[in-house]
């Protein structure tokens, strides 16, 4: 069935410039939705009207705010199929796989309803009597929040709970091709009573998105931005949030390493290398980039990794599979532009690359019409090599060896991304080792690069973003500011710094 949508503004569908269609990738003549598109000037006016609601929604006491987020993980949770089956539909996740990422938002949803009755300030000693000092966290006002589509609705509950939470308003741009799962999500939080206005959902191309969040900004009306997609786009939202003095929540791409040490538990690596390397197509941001495995036992695993990867299950993501379709046709292109990093130095140990077709068949299975890929492990990776530095959205990863855990290290660290990262090892110095030294923002001992959960800090350094982090109480620094009060009860004016009383030691004393 194709669904008609289009953006919701002050809880009314609104007017669309231009139509785009989402596609189911495993069948990509099925249009899941028709979209509307929305122009620059009607992202702005949205802006405007989160404005006006966000006033009224902050005096909400925050406790009621938390039981709206109650409901919203009650909404989430009763409608889960339903919501994990048109995200497979919509960006061909396996299923079991959108059920997780629909369980991440009840987590989040948990997590933060208990917040609406902390969201702690302090009281603070003065250095003067009868007076005391404060701490309030206050919204930041409107947060524009600009997501992808691989995560098209758990990576988006992380930033609209705590924002509607903290009594804020939302103005959300979902990616165009998960805009069928976003638009659904939208309802649910709408069904939890949400004031109209308090959230927005405009469907938007990129230009139009920029523009509109320019003028917006040169408004005064957006005062946090949100974004989660390629380090490319991050650091132009980067500049345009820096030219108006702000600084944006940014969640970018990952060139994410897994040590492998010769003490570990090959076994457990093989798997941990399969999930992360070709779990969601490979297409998290958490996704395993290189494999960089000690030189005494780089044989024996990649024999392993091989066998697991030519077996693993590709194909209709409603399935039982480790790997769906790709995303969508923009993906796809991208991807077969990784495949040309491929160099004459390299070895390709998983067969064939490129589209799973008629004419290059996985065993039976041929594609079905959709956008399917053949999975590729790629040994013999130097440091200096293209396929090494940089990030490629997909299923493919590339092995490298290394002598000493500093190489490593060092190899783990060169891409300049630091989202995730992992490392395999019995010996607990290793781990503490890699833990101080590592660049990345999160890391895993003996588990998958992806996979974190919803209540630690999620976030990444260099390339991978701006050091802003989502999730669990560290998320509350970006959709609230801290506010300091001072209140002097003795009846006159109290000096600071001048009028101190001074308890005087006497510094001669000796024993
Ligand atoms: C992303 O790909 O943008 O840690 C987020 C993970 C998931 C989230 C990934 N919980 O793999």
């Amino acid at each position: 069935m194709t669904r008609h949508i289009v953006s919701v503004i002050g809880g009314k569908d609104s007017q669309a410039a231009a139509p785009y269609k989402s596609v189911n990738p495993a069948r990509v003549e099925q249009v899941v939705a028709e979209v509307g598109l929305a122009d620059a000037e009607t992202f702005a006016g949205a802006c405007r009207v989160g404005a006006g609601a966000q006033r009224d929604w902050a005096k909400v006491p925050a406790p009621v705010r938390g039981r709206v987020i109650a409901s919203i993980g009650r909404l989430v949770e009763e409608n889960a199929e339903t919501l994990a089956r048109l995200v497979t539909d919509e960006i061909g996740k396996p299923y079991a796989e959108a059920l997780g990422e629909v369980r991440e938002i009840v987590d989040t949803c948990d997590f933060f309803l208990g917040e609406g009755r902390r969201l702690y300030g302090q009281t603070v000693p003065s250095e003067m009597p009868d007076k005391s000092l404060f701490t309030f966290r206050v919204p930041v006002g409107v947060a524009a929040i600009i997501t992808a589509g691989n995560f098209p609705v758990a990576v988006p509950s992380w930033y609209l709970v705590p924002a509607l939470l903290c009594g804020n308003a939302v103005i959300w741009k979902p990616a165009e091709y998960a805009a069928a799962s976003a638009h659904s999500l939208y309802r649910l939080f709408a069904a939890a009573g949400l004031p109209d206005g308090v959230l927005n959902i405009v469907f938007a191309d990129g230009a139009a998105t920029f523009a509109g969040l320019d003028q917006a900004l040169g408004e005064g009306s957006v005062q946090k931005v949100g974004f989660t997609g390629s380090s490319e786009v991050g650091r132009k939202i980067g500049e345009l949030c820096g030219r108006h003095l702000q600084s944006p929540c940014l969640e970018l791409g990952g060139k994410n390493p897994m040590v492998i040490m010769p003490d570990a538990d090959l076994d457990l690596a093989v798997e941990g290398a399969l999930f992360a390397g070709f779990g969601t197509a490979g297409q998290r941001c958490t996704s395993l980039g290189t494999v960089i495995v000690h030189e005494s036992i780089h044989d024996d695993f990649v024999a392993r990794y091989t066998a697991a990867v030519r077996a693993a299950s590709i194909g209709d993501p409603t399935g039982d599979v480790i790997c769906g379709p790709l995303l969508d046709h923009k993906f796809a292109d991208r991807f077969e532009e990784y495949l040309t990093w491929v160099e004459p130095h390299h070895q390709v140990l998983t067969g064939p690359t490129g589209k799973i077709t008629e004419s290059s068949p996985r065993g039976e299975f041929t594609g079905d019409g959709g956008l399917y890929y053949h999975p590729v492990v790629v040994d013999g990776v130097r440091p200096d090599d293209r396929l090494f530095l940089e990030e490629t959205f997909g299923p493919i990863v590339g092995v490298t060896t290394f002598e000493t855990l500093d190489e490593a290290i060092h190899l783990a660290n060169k891409p300049g991304y630091g989202l995730s990262s992992s490392i395999y090892t019995t010996n607990p110095t290793s781990v503490f080792r890699f833990r101080e030294s590592v660049s990345a923002g999160m890391l895993s001992v003996n588990n998958s690069t992806s996979g974190a959960e919803a209540h630690l800090p999620f976030g990444g350094n260099g390339k991978s973003g701006n050091g802003s982090r989502q999730s669990g109480m560290w998320v509350l620094d970006q959709f609230t500011r801290w506010q300091a009060m001072n209140w002097d009860y003795s009846g006159h004016l109290q000096k600071a710094q001048m009028d101190v009383a001074e308890i005087i030691p006497d510094t001669g004393f000796r024993l």
